[in-house]
């Protein structure tokens, strides 16, 4: 399984994306997990820019979906929802068709207790209306994320490390 994996955050001491670094670093050798750092470079959607020759940011991003066998995203919360940024980079694939039918896998984590899950429900919203099939025993929020991770990062919580062995997703992906 090739799994391409997406942060929903831009900042460099990211707890979601040491949770998604995490979730690469326990795929089994038979898997490749690829993650993408692009959110940051992509334009604003707009239709009018999705012309003949989108921008080579897009190009990238909708390339690299292309080769996935399923997807896992990873966001936190901004103002009850997922950040604009990955919201965005979400719009660009809606008319390019990447992710539909594409096992995806939704999750959200937050410092508080209900991990963002406000922003894990926009995330499957968006990703229902792009057609990708996201599987459900495979999203979840991760509650008090700072407490599950290391100062280097590392995931120390061994019930959310099972939890992001992502069998179900794997299992997605044989059927
Ligand atoms: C402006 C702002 C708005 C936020 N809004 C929410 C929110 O609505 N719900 C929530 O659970 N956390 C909220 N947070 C907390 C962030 O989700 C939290 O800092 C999270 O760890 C950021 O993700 P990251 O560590 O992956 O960068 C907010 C933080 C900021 C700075």
């Amino acid at each position: 399984m090739h799994l391409v994996a997406l942060s929903g955050s831009l900042r460099a001491a990211s707890t979601n994306t040491a949770l998604v670094r995490a979730i690469l670093g326990l795929l089994p050798t038979t898997d490749r997990g690829t993650l993408y750092d692009g959110l940051d470079d992509l334009p604003h959607f707009s239709p009018e820019r999705d012309g003949d020759e989108p921008p080579t940011a897009v190009l990238r991003l909708r390339q690299l979906l292309a080769t996935a066998d399923s997807v896992l995203i990873c966001t936190p919360e901004y103002a009850y929802g997922m950040p604009g940024s990955l919201k965005n980079a979400l719009d660009w694939l809606v008319g390019s068709g990447e992710l539909v039918g594409k096992p995806v896998a939704a999750l959200s984590a937050g410092p508080g207790e209900d991990g963002g899950e406000r922003a894990g429900a926009s995330l499957v919203l968006t990703l229902t209306a792009l057609s990708a099939q996201v599987v459900e025993a495979a999203s979840f929020s991760v509650p008090f994320v700072r407490s599950k991770l290391g100062p280097a990062g590392t995931l120390t919580d061994l019930e959310t490390e099972q939890r992001l062995r992502l069998a179900a997703l794997r299992q997605a992906v044989a059927r």
